[in-house]
């Protein structure tokens, strides 16, 4: 199974996270970056809002994979504007599956995964799986079991 990992991290406990299960996969890994950074105030507020923001060009055709990983941090209890950027510019995508990830300073939010999950159900790709992680057990180093059991469902 070809996997696309499709990553927006700011400070970089997502990348970290995205680079190992890459490795474990051996999945390809596109870095989603904005345009313009924005003040903290800016960023949570549009990423409570659900707005969209513009980014930099990066693969976000699924020609040729099978599956997609869309990963983030947790922003104001959603997901970043870059991330609805992201989802809106996806092409390709019917039928294929979907798995995503956070990492998050507390909450493990529920809203954040099932935006990204709603979105691509819609969109007609089917769900593998998802996990949280928070970032100080990033820091450690420590992803736990739920790490081994996300990869186990794109090693197929
Ligand atoms: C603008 C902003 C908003 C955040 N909002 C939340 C939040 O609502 N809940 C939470 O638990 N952590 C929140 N955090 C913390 C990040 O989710 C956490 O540090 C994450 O692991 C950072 O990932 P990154 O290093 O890949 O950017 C926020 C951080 C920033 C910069």
């Amino acid at each position: 199974m070809k996997t696309l990992i499709a990553c927006y991290s700011y400070s970089g406990h997502t990348l970290k996270v995205a680079e190992a299960l890459k490795k474990e996969i051996d999945a390809d890994l596109t870095d989603i970056k904005t345009e313009n950074d924005r003040w903290y105030f800016f960023k949570l507020w549009d990423a409570f809002r659900e707005k969209h923001v513009p980014i930099k060009p990066c693969i976000t055709d699924l020609m040729g994979f099978d599956s997609l990983v869309v990963c983030c941090p947790v922003w104001g209890g959603k997901v970043p504007a870059a991330i609805n950027q992201y989802l809106s510019e996806l092409k390709n995508l019917r039928g294929k599956r979907f798995g995503v990830f956070v990492t998050s300073g507390g909450s493990r939010s529920q809203k954040a995964t099932s935006q990204i999950r709603e979105y691509l159900d819609d969109q007609g790709m089917y769900f593998l799986g998802q996990m949280r992680l928070l970032s100080k057990d990033v820091d450690e180093g420590n992803y736990g079991e739920m790490f081994d059991y996300f990869v186990k469902k794109f090693i197929k």
